[in-house]
């Protein structure tokens, strides 16, 4: 924890427009610093990624289109959980990925506020649909809101309840899966997926490193404990080629083999 984690914080309100000075850490008293670093600490974990390379890498990425922004400020500024959204980068991320993939299927577990769903719906090929799952009315309302203001309005479908009883009714064959929702189901959405993914398809599962939990020894914190298990079971699983990148709060490429048929 140093002072960039600090300019983080300071760097995060600046960006969302919230007014605040430019006083560095030095400025404040040891307790209140301290307190902060705590506070976040026993929140988020350790500063995976430097957030000065974080700004400077949002700086040199394309832009939020104006939706994309506007979602990302409204949840700031009044949702509790903000921090889940995946924002600019990651958001740009994600659309690059299904541009080059051009997926006609996608699945994405966890909608949210719908970020997400509308930077993958990005790249759908000509008659592609993405199907996403919200288990929170409160959210399916304002994603289904934006969904309806984005000019994907049609090609994103919203599924509200629980994921793993609405995905075993989707019979739709996979090109793209995003898995976004509960930590403690992700082996379970892997396993619920997998045969259902087409060759050559890809899950993507976000938060894979949980905030650096996943790095303590032993592994104590519940939702850490379960990605820690997921991560090992795609591990061992032969049929797919995996790649973890530490964008973010890490994410997990699975790409299923080419000679792996559907089942
Ligand atoms: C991390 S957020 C998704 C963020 C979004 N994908 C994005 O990147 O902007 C996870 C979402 O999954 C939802 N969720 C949690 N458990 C779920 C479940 N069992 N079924 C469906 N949705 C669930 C939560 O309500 C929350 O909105």
């Amino acid at each position: 924890m140093c002072w960039p984690f600090i300019s983080s914080i300071h760097s995060s309100l600046t960006f969302r427009g919230t007014a605040c000075t430019t006083a560095g850490p030095e400025h404040l008293p040891d307790p209140v610093v301290s307190d902060i670093r705590r506070i976040f600490a026993e929140t988020f974990g350790v500063d995976i990624i430097n957030p000065l390379a974080q700004a400077y890498a949002e700086r040199f990425t394309s832009p939020e289109n104006g939706l994309l922004k506007e979602i990302a400020d409204h949840t700031y500024q009044h949702h509790a959980h903000a921090h889940m959204l995946s924002g600019h980068l990651q958001g740009r991320f994600l659309e690059m990925i299904s541009r080059l993939q051009r997926p006609r299927r996608i699945l994405e577990i966890g909608t949210f506020m719908g970020y997400s769903a509308i930077c993958l719906a990005a790249g759908l090929r000509e008659g592609g649909v993405l199907h996403t799952i919200e288990l929170r009315d409160e959210d399916a309302d304002v994603a289904e809101g934006y969904f309806r203001r984005s000019n994907m309005n049609g090609r994103i479908i919203l599924h509200r309840g629980i994921a793993l009883e609405i995905i075993p009714a989707l019979q739709e064959d996979w090109d793209l899966v995003f898995i976004d929702a509960d930590k403690v189901n992700y082996t379970e959405y892997y396993k619920l997926v997998l045969p259902r993914l087409t060759p050559g398809g890809l899950i993507i599962a976000d938060n894979v490193l949980f905030h650096g939990k996943v790095l303590e020894s032993p592994v104590n914190d519940k939702n850490a404990k379960a990605i820690h298990a997921f991560n090992a079971y795609v591990e061992k699983d032969d049929t797919v080629e995996k790649l973890m990148l530490t964008i973010r709060d890490g994410l997990l490429f699975i790409r299923k083999k080419i000679n792996v048929g559907l089942s």
